[in-house]
């Protein structure tokens, strides 16, 4: 299997200097790295194209090309600092699996497509599953050409220097464009690893919702302004994380998590109380009134912190997504898949979301999940075996070819 050195190779195209990835969309290296795709699908005769938003489509054409298609894919763009497989592993291996049909001898009655997903991390537009949203015709088309990057630049702009012309309403895929739409990625968590299984077969991609909050207090001399007068935003910020940790543990529900990943603090100098603080929140849980009750504990603390601290508090709704149900059907396919090519496999929960969570409003999905070391990702060390990648591409390959046959 060539995929393990194309994943050296992928992992390459980084602005990060050092062990991590970094490869933000449409960045320099995030264009190489599309370049650099785009020719080994052609090398391996598959017909590409490109959307308005850089979605990228691989097809082998079927014998019949008017029937619904059978997608797999996933995303090729890294948060900054992190691992070599989130994604690339679903991309590389969705080719791969093409690639091991094809040197057998099958044909598929079905066109085969492979998806590069633009912008699935949220770290350049504020918001994950771009590409994907928009193929679902899940996001304002207008509002979303308004996306600001973190500099300022709208995703219009952005996306023509990055030469995707067209308007992003072209993006939407008709309905039943799909037959079905495999992902395969690394797990990113410690179950599989943990249990000794080779294989997840995910059943349902839980409910993600994300925040932005602006918390004004007012700035001053560290040494002049007394406590009593002080209006400090970031111990207001520290005290609405808190609470925003206490609910998410208070559910009782272990599928309820929360995460405050950034805070901006405002002058940022030793000797300046805090005026301005940046703070946004990831709240996720499979249940989605679960996750809404931490929701609802967010805005109660941000209540009592315009009393109690006398801060201006702003919440702005990043995003707030149903969670996804599997399809059954191509639930079974997996465990066929998985039988036939002997590998042990597990029904499981994604906590991560992915591309397939958009997709599944426009096709039957589920995923493949294959092990990542001590259930890492998001960081340099993140790692999956090759014999765990080789699993999950047979496993893939032989998925697609029942769907395509
Ligand atoms: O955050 C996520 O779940 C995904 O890895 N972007
Ligand atoms: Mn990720
Ligand atoms: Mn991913």
């Amino acid at each position: 299997m060539k995929i393990f050195s194309e994943l050296e190779t992928l992992a390459a195209f980084s602005s990060a200097s050092g062990p991590g990835v970094t490869r933000i969309v449409f960045s320099q290296p995030d264009m190489e790295a599309r370049t650099w795709f785009k020719l080994l699908c052609l090398g391996a005769g598959l017909e590409v194209r490109e959307d308005a938003v850089g979605n990228t489509f691989a097809t082998w054409r079927g014998s019949e090309p008017h029937l619904a298609r059978v997608g797999t894919g996933s995303h090729i763009d890294a948060i900054p600092h992190s691992g070599k497989y989130d994604g690339t592993v679903g991309v590389l291996g969705g080719l791969e699996a093409i690639r091991t049909l094809q040197a057998s001898g099958f044909r598929p009655r079905r066109s085969i497509e492979l998806l590069l997903f633009t912008s699935e991390e949220p770290t350049r537009f504020g918001i994950g599953c771009l590409g994907s949203r928009l193929l679902a015709g899940a996001l304002d088309t207008a509002a979303a050409d308004r996306f600001e990057d973190t500099e300022g630049k709208p995703l219009s702009k952005i996306r023509e220097q990055a030469g995707f012309s067209g308007t992003l309403d072209s993006v939407k895929l008709p309905a039943g464009y799909y037959h079905g739409f495999l992902e395969l990625h690394i797990e990113q968590g410690p179950l599989l690893e943990r249990d000794g299984i080779q294989l997840g077969i995910v059943t349902n991609i839980a409910a993600p919702s994300s925040f932005r909050l602006t918390i004004e207090g007012e700035g001053g001399h560290a040494g002049a302004v007394l406590m009593p007068q002080r209006r400090d935003a970031f111990l207001a910020a520290a005290e609405i994380a808190l609470a925003v940790e206490s609910a998410a543990r208070a559910t009782g529900a272990i599928d309820t998590v929360a995460t405050s990943g950034v805070c901006e603090v405002f002058p940022g100098v030793i000797n300046g109380i805090p005026s301005r603080v940046k703070l946004e929140f990831d709240i996720r849980d499979t249940d989605p009134q679960r996750r809404d009750t931490v929701v609802q504990a967010l805005e109660a603390a941000c209540d009592r912190m315009r009393q109690k601290r006398g801060t201006a508090i702003q919440i702005h709704t990043l995003n707030s997504d149903a969670p996804a149900t599997c399809d059954f059907a191509l639930i079974d396919v997996l465990k066929r898949a998985a039988e036939n090519e002997g590998c042990s496999h597990s029904s499981m929960v994604s906590r991560a979301y992915h591309d397939s969570l958009f997709m599944s409003r426009i096709a039957p999905v589920s995923m493949l999940f294959i092990p990542c070391k001590a259930g890492v990702s998001h960081r340099p060390d993140e790692y999956a075996s090759p014999q765990d990648i080789a699993n999950g591409v047979r496993v893939l390959s032989d998925a697609l070819s029942q769907l395509s046959q």
